[in-house]
């Protein structure tokens, strides 16, 4: 079973992901054969700290085996995606990728013949999703009624939000002055509109306040963040953002804890000081990025 984007889970299998997630968490030691004799093909197109380890490691506690592919050494860059990706396909039993851009991705599982999971493109990042909604569950006790607030730009990380969370009974309220234009899916925000769940608005203050948890994510790309050919790009963003910026001042009229997906650009979308404090349960959300693959896994290879 795939897992390109959680649009294409229904509500009662991303239930029962987080269901073995949260088991897995609590029972590491009943799992550590369900995946014994398989391996997993890990392309990479873009770097990961989060993503790629806990893949790795998910493998390892799981009893099957990871193979690490960086795009840049393997001849992905010189021929047919989908030829390569058959080819990867038959020697694992499931692929992770970490592309650039959906299409390419698509063209990817469309060549494979086991299932591949989104390791984050530009349009989505499921996996990235089931680990936060693992964390909130943990956090609030349940995701039914639990309310969640993304402030800054609507990306890849912001879709993959709002489809688990209109299929989990999270409420949403996106607080986005722009969206990233390759993540933009008109569908995603037409079944958002519907679902009762989903609200937009730019005040921040007035979202902050009625949220129980209030997510960032950087409103440039990590690899562009630095590039001086991107640097009146940058600029324009974070004269844009910076408005809403979760900060001490915010957290002062919110109860919320506050989560971002890591890694962060501290001082742009989030201070260091939220960072460090104790409404911050970032790095336990960055755990939970383990437990939740271990899931998504076990779910995707049939285990
Ligand atoms: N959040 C996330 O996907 O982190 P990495 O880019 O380090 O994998």
């Amino acid at each position: 079973m795939d897992l390109i984007t959680l649009k294409d889970w229904t509500s009662e299998e991303l239930q029962a992901t987080l269901d073995e997630a949260m088991d897995v968490k609590d029972h590491p030691d009943l799992y550590r054969q369900s995946l014994v004799g398989q391996s997993l093909g890990m392309l990479f197109q873009k770097t990961s700290t989060r993503t790629r380890t806990s893949f790795e490691v998910g493998m390892t506690q799981l009893g099957g085996h990871a193979v690490y592919l960086d795009w840049r050494s393997t001849n992905f860059t010189l021929a047919d995606i989908g030829d390569e990706a058959q080819v990867l396909s038959r020697y694992v039993d499931g692929i992770v990728a970490r592309m650039m851009r959906h299409d390419d991705l698509l063209d990817l599982a469309s060549g494979s013949e086991v299932p591949v999971i989104n390791g984050c493109c530009d349009r989505y990042h499921p996996c990235q999703a089931v680990g936060d909604l693992l964390t909130i569950r943990e956090v609030a006790g349940k995701l039914d009624g639990a309310h969640l607030v993304y402030a800054g730009i609507r990306n890849n990380v912001c879709n993959s939000l709002i489809a688990a969370c209109i299929k989990t009974g999270v409420r949403i309220t996106v607080v986005a002055p722009e969206v990233n234009p390759a993540s933009d899916d008109p569908e995603l925000m037409e079944a958002a509109r519907e679902s009762g769940l989903f609200a937009e608005t730019l005040d921040l203050v007035a979202a902050a306040a009625a949220a129980d948890f209030l997510y960032t994510d950087t409103w440039i790309d990590m690899e562009f963040f630095e590039d001086d050919s991107f640097r009146e790009e940058r600029e324009r963003r974070i004269a844009a953002f910076t408005p809403y910026q979760i900060n001490e001042s915010l957290l002062e009229k919110s109860d919320a804890y506050v989560m971002h997906c890591l890694p962060a650009h501290k001082g742009y979308e989030v201070t260091a000081g939220v960072m460090a404090s104790e409404r911050s349960i970032v790095i336990d959300q960055a755990e939970n990025r383990l437990h939740a693959q271990k899931a998504i896994l076990m779910r995707s290879m049939g285990a």
